[in-house]
């Protein structure tokens, strides 16, 4: 069984497409695959009741509660592997988790460690990227599926959806126009890797 673990900040909404899109699909049947766990490092993020409502196991590491990054990944990661199954890494995926990883950390987990950002990467990484957009003159923005590496939204490019910036567009209407698209590149980028794993 490849066990995927779910890291959030927030209200968890590509958590959900991606649990959805893993029932609605059969992942357990088609790559022996599930979504084991879901971590967020804020006790009020709304996700987590979404996952403990879809029966999967949650966990809160309050990142305010240790001293360094490099203390709070260490944390991060001994949960993480606490959900592994036996003799299989599970893979790491980044759903609005808004934390700097340690280089440590990226590397422990690196080549099964993903996340999903709000831009048409290598365009405006870090935050207020559709206001950056927007502020640029774009006339396309979107969202970017990519394996993480040491650089902060940077690596691999695994998978790009782009919407329209429309007239009148603010940095919440384009936000939530992109987030749509988040919800099906998301799911179809981990689906397309356990495939190629399977
Ligand atoms: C998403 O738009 C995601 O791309 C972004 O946070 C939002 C989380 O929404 N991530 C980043 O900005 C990471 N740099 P969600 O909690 O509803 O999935």
């Amino acid at each position: 069984m490849k066990n995927i673990v779910i890291l959030i900040s927030g209200s968890g909404s590509n958590m959900a497409a991606i649990v959805k899109t893993a029932q609605r699909e059969g992942w357990q049947d088609k790559f022996g695959a599930r979504v084991a766990g879901v971590i967020s490092n804020k006790a009020a993020a709304g996700g987590l009741v979404f996952a403990r409502e879809h029966g999967i196991a949650t966990e809160v590491l309050d990142h305010k509660a240790f001293a360094s990054r490099e203390a709070f990944d260490a944390d991060l990661a001994r949960i993480i592997d606490r959900f592994e199954a036996p003799g299989e890494p599970a893979l790491v995926v980044l759903a609005g988790f808004m934390r700097i990883l340690t280089p440590g950390f990226v590397a422990r987990y690196a080549g099964r460690l993903l996340n999903i950002h709000p831009s048409l990467l290598p365009a405006f990484p870090g935050l207020h990227t559709q206001q950056q957009a927007i502020n640029a003159g774009c006339k396309v923005a979107g969202a970017t599926v990519h394996q993480v590496t040491a650089e902060l939204d940077h690596g691999p490019i695994l998978a790009q959806a782009a919407v329209p910036v429309l007239p009148g567009d603010t940095a919440e209407t384009l936000a939530a126009r992109v987030l749509t698209q988040e919800h099906l590149i998301y799911p179809r980028a981990i689906a397309e890797l356990l495939y190629k794993k399977a």
